[in-house]
């Protein structure tokens, strides 16, 4: 399937909903997506794992087809370390909580993470005495691999950064942090949530113990997440919500775990979302990662070009397109970033988002309120670019400050 045919398969595209620049947030979905999830809500709305009629038993095999579908895009051999969660924040929790972390185990993050990739671990600073360390970026926000270094020790029990910025866009070298800690003994969680959309991961090349996406960022359905664990890091990470679904027997007295992955999946789980996500990876099989990534670099030039004359930009992260995936923040003197994202709504539906992008502590240490963002995926072309530049040049003169 050809990626310039891929914008007529989102139904928001076709109903020129207008110009959507806020898939770092969440991606719109295909037809396919949509379809299979109706499907299942249609045709076998049954509960898997658990009946043993025909409806429920369809579930059960969509759902190992799913896992099956995951592991192999995510280039792992077991499909049963695929744990279905909620999204990026319910992985890290899962890891963060059942890892048995003890007073003064060291935990190594960088200093441009999501909150979900930081709270948790404050959390554990206050309530176990966890030691919090943090790898300081550059100037322009791109990750420091020798001030990564410098954090490490035997003291380390885990390093947990992103794979690429929801601010900066920047890409981090996963798998040689991944060397670096475990040749330190550290476990690795890598946050994958705003890399997976945009490039080929190789869980087997990276290494890494743990990697955490949402699904919803790479076209499948919201709250819909995947946790990819090693067999032997799944084995020793307790689960984060215990009952139905999780065990094998239970008596009055005790209850005997259930087998990997069950084990991570309480309760009744988000079968539609689980069919969606089957479907959302077919998609982008279909369309070729290096498709997108392509895709992706061509639009984050264009969009350079097309910017570099607005007055009093500022951009936030590398000037060099090429060295952002996906995602392009930046502020305009004068203005504060949700006036600017309210104005390019209002000017011409160009949907884009602003604030602090959940990354507060990035922004409060150097200074800055906020930052507007606006961010591409596959279904994007070069209209929506020129739109947003020209858009933006118009807010920028009329009410910038200059
Ligand atoms: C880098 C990064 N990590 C974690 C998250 C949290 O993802 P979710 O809300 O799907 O849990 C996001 C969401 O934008 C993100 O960009």
């Amino acid at each position: 399937m050809g990626i310039s045919k891929a914008r007529g398969d989102f139904p928001t595209m076709r109903k020129g909903r207008g110009v959507y620049l806020d898939s770092a947030c969440q991606s719109l979905r295909p037809d396919s997506v949509i379809r299979a999830m109706t499907e299942y809500y249609e045709e076998y709305p049954g509960c898997g794992g658990r009946s043993v009629h025909e409806m429920s038993a369809r579930v059960s095999l969509e759902t190992d087809e799913t896992r099956e579908k995951l592991a192999s895009f995510f280039g792992t051999k077991d499909p049963n370390c695929c744990i279905f969660t909620k999204n990026t924040t319910e992985s890290i929790n899962t890891v963060a909580f059942g890892l048995g972390l003890k007073k003064g185990d060291a935990v190594v993050t960088t200093d441009t993470e999501h909150n979900s990739n930081h709270v948790p671990w404050l959390v554990l600073a206050e309530s176990v005495g966890i030691e919090r360390r943090y790898s300081v970026s550059g100037a322009d926000g791109e990750f420091d691999i020798e001030s990564f270094k410098s954090r490490m020790d035997s003291g380390v029990k885990l390093v947990s950064v992103h794979h690429a910025s929801n601010v900066t866009g920047c890409v981090l070298p996963v798998k040689d942090i991944t060397e670096i800690a475990h040749d330190s003994g550290s476990k690795v969680l890598i946050d994958g949530s705003q890399a997976a959309p945009h490039m080929k991961v190789d869980l087997g090349r990276i290494g890494a113990d743990f990697y955490a996406v949402s699904m919803h960022k790479m076209l499948g359905p919201a709250g819909m997440g995947v946790m990819y664990g090693s067999q032997e890091a799944l084995e020793e990470l307790r689960p984060l919500t215990f009952g139905g679904g999780t065990v094998g027997l239970a008596t009055y007295g005790r209850a005997d775990m259930a087998p990997i992955p069950e084990r991570f999946e309480s309760g009744l789980q988000n079968y539609s979302g689980i069919v969606g996500a089957k479907a959302a990876v077919e998609y982008l099989e279909k369309i070729g990662m290096d498709n997108v990534a392509a895709q992706d670099r061509k639009l984050m030039r264009r969009m350079a070009a097309g910017v570099s004359g607005v007055r009093g930009l500022k951009i936030v992260g590398p000037e060099d397109p090429d060295r952002r995936v996906g995602a392009f923040s930046f502020n305009i003197d004068g203005l504060g970033s949700h006036d600017v994202a309210m104005m390019l709504d209002r000017i011409d539906k160009i949907m884009i988002r602003s604030g602090m992008h959940c990354a507060h502590p990035f922004y409060e240490s150097r200074g800055i309120e906020g930052s507007a963002r606006a961010s591409v995926y596959l279904y994007n072309d070069d209209g929506d670019v020129d739109r947003f530049a020209k858009a933006l040049a118009k807010v920028a003169e009329t009410f910038g400050n200059h």
